[in-house]
């Protein structure tokens, strides 16, 4: 019976659905293409050899949702369709309510009428909000300072209260620290439109000549070199954690949340360095003023992970930046090339 992937074409979607199909799953992916490029889907179709659905449909067309799970036996669903854009979510709340939560509501409601009740949700370490300190573990308060952090602490309630109205559902919400790196092929990896927000894109794309320099937010933070300190995790790693979240939720009922993250920290211009010897390319950059809403430090403690699901961050940073820049040096336009539609 096949897993229903939503936000399938996305950064981690893409890198999950490998991960499925060499795990001998089946797999249907539903997305809109809001925020990815179907070429990503014909590159997941090549790395893996093996084909599958894809559904053109926005989460929040219910009757369009419906018709998927009536036309396939779908045993669980993977949700990562959103919207993800901290900056954008604060200009645009309604639009990121309505996308992130409705949309989830849509899902869930359909999940319901057709008796599929495994979920395993994209959520956020922003669930944290300012954290008192550092490891994070699940336990800690949660809260959120801004409207897309809002989404994700409003949907993990929703999905707490599903469960309590029925016992049936069970659901992994996964609380992914910062996702970088890319697949080891250089096929698909991170493709963020217009000048990316996140540390790592930028610094590929400073690697590659497209913007100038790197502006490092702060460096007055009470860290070990005054730069923000966070818990990057490789996508695959990261990918890796959605199956055994999956073995786990189909085989128990429940609903539980995890930390997805290596436990480990880097500052800002450790990244920087790291970038530098895994690509051989200098990143100039300067000390720009602190991004708002940035906080110090940010990393988990992933000991629930390992021990309720057997999962464990297995790659370092070298690869992470190794990773990420094979792709943005063989994609330095992403998946933008010459006429991709879906194969
Ligand atoms: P992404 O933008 O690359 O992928 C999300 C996918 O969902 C896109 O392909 C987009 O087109 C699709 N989508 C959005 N709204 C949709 C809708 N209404 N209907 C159908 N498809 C829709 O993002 P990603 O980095 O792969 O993140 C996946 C999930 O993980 C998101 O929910 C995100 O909030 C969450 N997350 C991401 C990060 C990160 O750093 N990348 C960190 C924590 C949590
Ligand atoms: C950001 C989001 C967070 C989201 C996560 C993953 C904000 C405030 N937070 O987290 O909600 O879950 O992405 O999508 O946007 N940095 C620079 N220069 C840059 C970019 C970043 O110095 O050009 C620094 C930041 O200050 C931070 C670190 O690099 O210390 C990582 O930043 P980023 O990749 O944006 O991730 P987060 O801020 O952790």
């Amino acid at each position: 019976m096949p897993i229903l992937v939503t936000g399938g074409a996305g950064f981690i979607g893409t890198h999950t659905c490998i991960e499925l199909l060499n795990s001998n799953y089946d797999i249907i992916v539903l997305d809109n293409f809001l925020n990815s490029d179907p070429e990503s889907l014909n590159r997941v179709k090549e790395i893996t050899g093996k084909d599958f659905k894809v559904y053109d449909i926005d989460l929040l067309e219910k009757e369009k949702v419906e018709k998927v799970f009536n036309e396939n036996a779908i045993e669980a669903v993977i949700h990562f369709a959103g919207l993800k854009a901290v900056g954008e979510s604060v200009e645009k709340p309604l639009y990121y309510y309505h996308n992130n939560i409705t949309g989830t509501l849509m899902l869930s409601e359909v999940m319901e009428k057709y008796n599929v009740h495994h979920l395993v949700f994209s959520s956020s370490a922003t669930v944290y909000g300012v954290p008192e300190e550092v490891p994070i573990s699940e336990n800690f308060p949660l809260s959120a300072t801004n409207p897309y952090g809002r989404t994700k602490l409003m949907i993990e309630e929703i999905l707490r209260d599903l469960y309590v109205s029925n016992k049936n559902w069970s659901i992994a919400s996964l609380r992914y620290f910062n996702p970088i790196g890319a697949h080891e092929s250089g096929r698909i990896g991170e493709d963020p439109k217009g000048i990316p927000n996140n540390l790592m894109p930028y610094i590929t794309q400073v690697a590659t000549g497209k913007l100038k320099e790197l502006n490092v937010f702060g460096d007055d933070y009470p860290t070990s070199d005054g730069t923000g300190v966070r818990d990057y995790i490789h996508v695959v790693d990261l990918a890796k954690g959605h199956i055994k979240a999956l073995e786990k939720i189909v085989s128990t009922n429940g609903v539980e949340a995890y930390n997805l993250g290596t436990g480990k920290g880097y500052s800002v211009l450790e990244i920087v360095d790291a970038f530098e010897k895994a690509s051989g390319k200098k990143i100039p950059y300067k000390i720009a003023p602190r991004r708002s809403g940035d906080i110090a430090e940010c990393y988990a403690n992933p000991s629930k992970a390992e021990k309720e699901l057997g999962w464990k961050a297995e790659k370092g940073i070298d690869e992470m930046c190794r990773d990420s820049w094979k792709w943005q040096s063989e994609n330095p336009d992403g998946y933008r090339v010459k006429g991709s539609a879906l194969s």
